[in-house]
């Protein structure tokens, strides 16, 4: 099968990663002078968290990085104790010519505060062998232990700018014509996560070279989780916090960002079986919303008020 473009066009160096630009010098003077300290990577989905983190481990390590990394993610269904064996088995045994390991312990926030608290004491009993770099969605979502042990790093959105020049990249090495408007259609559906820009821009090139924005649109409609449409029926139902959590899931599988769930939440609300009334109050909630959203609050602490205005309304 041919490559997958999100790891054909992953960036190796620093110096590729797009955007990002104040965490990507930081980081690269951190690892130049050798101290390294925990760290934790916060932002959206797509915007070079794991990228960075990879970025971080060849230049410290080399291309045979992955004897002194070790990548794991949070939100692994075996549970926290079968975390906490990994990297015991990992961190126990000290680096070849290495100060020290890195462990990658992707979507922290999906953690519970126990498992949190276990995660803590587990990064103490190994800080002089390890140093960790956790990402997650929201910050919020870590426990304050966890945070004043760590620098943290927070991730934007990428720009058009970078969007425009990854393009480039990708259309003469595949062989693509895209038109602008569905350059346009790709921007504004991908919300600045690139992980989707480059997922979207597969699956179309897939079906075409020649790539129109109604193939865009296509594409995306074909992608969207049936789950949302659940989680809002949970909410309906009264039960909140199963509809919290199966959000978080949901948002963190497919790697949706707020105002994607809030615009797929607000289409499912207007093919709602309930009376007009109850369907305007709820997608004016969805607005209000997206406004704080856009205003830049906190995409989950936004979306579980809307799944709690909802769980109000029935
Ligand atoms: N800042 C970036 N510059 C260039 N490519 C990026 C950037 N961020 C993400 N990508 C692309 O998107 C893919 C997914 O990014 P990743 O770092 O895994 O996202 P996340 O922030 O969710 O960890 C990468 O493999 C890469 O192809
Ligand atoms: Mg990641």
């Amino acid at each position: 099968m041919a490559e997958i473009w999100i790891e054909k066009y992953r960036p190796r160096t620093f110096e590729e990663v797009k955007g990002q630009e104040s965490i990507v010098k930081r980081v690269k003077a951190m690892v130049e002078s050798g101290n390294l300290p925990h760290m934790l990577f916060a932002g959206p989905a797509g915007v070079g968290k794991s990228t960075l983190a990879l970025v971080v481990a060849r230049a410290l390590f080399g291309e045979e990085f992955h004897r002194n990394f070790l990548e794991l993610n949070a939100s692994d269904d075996r549970g926290i104790n079968v975390i906490r064996e990994t990297i015991k088995d990992f961190a126990k045994v000290k680096g070849l010519g290495v100060p020290f390991k890195v462990i990658f312990l992707d979507e922290a926030d999906a953690l519970t505060r126990e498992a949190q608290q276990a995660l803590r004491r587990t990064m103490e009993t190994y800080s002089s062998s390890t140093r960790f770099v956790l990402s997650c969605n929201y910050s919020s979502k870590i426990l304050d232990p966890i945070l004043s042990r760590c620098t943290l790093f927070r991730f934007q959105p990428l720009k058009e700018e970078h969007f425009d020049e990854l393009l480039e990249t990708i259309k003469e090495r595949e062989g693509l014509e895209v038109d602008d408007s569905a350059k346009v259609a790709l921007f504004s559906l991908s919300n600045g996560d690139v992980r989707k820009y480059e997922n979207i821009l597969q699956s179309c090139s897939s079906v075409d070279k020649k790539i129109t924005e109604d193939l865009v649109y296509e594409i995306v409609s074909a992608a969207k989780p049936k789950e949302v449409k659940e989680v809002i029926s949970l909410a309906l139902k009264g039960g909140f916090v199963g509809a919290r959590d199966l959000l978080l899931k949901t948002m963190l599988k497919h790697g949706l960002s707020g105002t994607d769930v809030i615009k797929q939440i607000q289409q499912e609300v207007l093919d709602l079986e309930i009376d007009d009334r109850k369907k305007v109050k709820l997608v004016k909630d969805c607005g209000e919303i997206e406004f704080r959203l856009v205003e830049g609050s906190d995409e989950f602490v936004q979306l579980c008020s809307l799944l709690a205005l909802f769980s109000e309304e029935c």
